[in-house]
């Protein structure tokens, strides 16, 4: 694989992440969740919003301080002040990035500044130049750029490159795109920059579709995937990280693009975040939730137990999940629960598991799941009887 298909991917996490509800962090928080994101192999760090809160001031200071090793964003929008304090902020960072922007969208020029097209064009390059002062490393990002009118999307573009951005965002602020819509927008802007910029992508999920339009984002071209963990973020959340590496990954055939990102780390990294904020990933979650290697259907058991290819994509161990996990319940069949047994040491005849699997249908009618030692007390019930069992160890 080239290097030109090498995706720099941009965590979000501790930015648009953080601030979405139930997901405030402490500076001590956003630095012990920084140290899973950098072993993780981030490229690009975005550690807060300097204007907006002393929080996220020291936190960005922080996190430069603390990890010298990998880039560090921090957000301002496109006026000197936050320029200024996001500059400040970035100070000790080895790698800065400056993360200016501005809304470009028509609907947002009407009812958030009142301004006409000129204006804003004006405003993005002025922003650009300014951050430039600082730092090498500039990101613009046109806030709902999905919506914005393209003719005037590429112009906003080529202009913030012409004024030294290194990266231009076009992020789908609200969710509003499709695929082939934001891989055909995506795919205008990387001619119009010619190489001179790295085309990124920012996706909310407010339609489900902020992971497969990032994708289509980067086989149009774009080569930096903003993110997060869990896919948290504003409202539905954002693109989250570990569906896109993983998705990169095992469907490499067709999405033939490589990360830094050490995939065996993506369940701790999805744990460490549940337990600093107040909610985990949904049990269905892909990869990261806790039903996405489990299975209970008697079918998908029987079938995993023979061969777990027949139900399973993605080896457990491979993104650091423990194990999979047959889920007893009343879809499960008898190759799941004598299986079940031999893992809690019982080896049992053919007619002790057949009363054990007539009582354990019975509890699984009734209930969500039946739980290990409600099966053990079946089996010591069963065994306890005339007809023997023996315990294998
Ligand atoms: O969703 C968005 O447009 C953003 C920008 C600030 C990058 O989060
Ligand atoms: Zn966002």
């Amino acid at each position: 694989m080239t290097d030109a298909n090498r995706i720099t991917i941009f965590d979000t996490t501790l930015r648009d992440g953080e601030q979405s509800p139930g997901c405030s962090m402490t500076v001590h928080e956003k630095l012990a969740m920084a140290r899973k994101l950098v072993d993780l192999g981030v490229d690009i760090l975005e550690a807060g919003f300097p204007i907006a809160s002393e929080g996220d001031f020291e936190a960005v200071q922080a996190v430069s301080a603390e990890y010298p090793g990998v880039r560090v964003a921090a957000l301002s929008r496109a006026v000197k002040m936050d320029i200024e304090r996001a500059a400040k902020a970035l100070a000790k960072a080895k790698a800065p990035r400056i993360h200016t922007f501005i809304a470009t969208s028509d609907i947002h020029l009407k009812y958030k500044f009142n301004k006409s097209r000129e204006q804003i064009l004006e405003e993005a390059v002025k922003a650009v130049s300014f951050a430039k002062t600082f730092v090498e490393d500039v990101e613009f990002s046109a806030e709902d750029a999905t919506r914005t009118d393209a003719d005037y999307m590429e112009q906003v573009t080529v202009a913030v490159v012409d004024a030294g951005a290194t990266c231009v965002n076009l992020p789908d602020t609200v969710g509003w795109s499709t695929p082939d819509e934001y891989g055909e927008m995506i795919g205008r802007m990387v001619r119009a920059v010619d190489g001179r910029a790295v085309i990124s992508v920012h996706c909310h999920d407010d339609l489900g579709l902020a992971v497969a339009n990032s994708l289509a984002a980067v086989k149009a071209g774009a080569r930096q995937i903003e993110c997060t963990i869990n896919g948290i973020g504003e409202r539905a959340g954002n693109a989250a990280l570990e569906e896109l590496v993983v998705a990169m990954k095992v469907r490499n055939d067709r999405l033939p693009y490589s990360t830094n990102i050490d995939a065996r780390l993506l369940y701790p990294a999805s744990q460490l975040l549940s337990s600093i904020i107040t909610f985990g990933p949904q049990p269905n979650k892909a990869v990261v939730g806790e039903n996405a290697f489990a299975h209970e259907a008697g079918i998908h058991q029987d079938g995993y137990l023979k061969h777990r290819s027949t139900y399973e994509i993605i080896e457990p161990g491979e993104v650091g999940v423990p194990e999979s996990r047959l889920v007893l319940g009343k879809h499960s069949g008898r190759h799941a629960l004598a299986q079940r047994c031999n893992d809690l040491g019982f080896r049992l005849t053919k007619e002790q598991l057949n009363e054990i699997y007539n009582q354990f249908t019975a509890v699984a009618d009734r209930k969500k799941g039946v739980r290990n030692d409600e099966i053990t007390q079946m089996i010591r019930d069963v065994i306890a009887r005339p007809a023997e069992g023996v315990r294998a160890s």
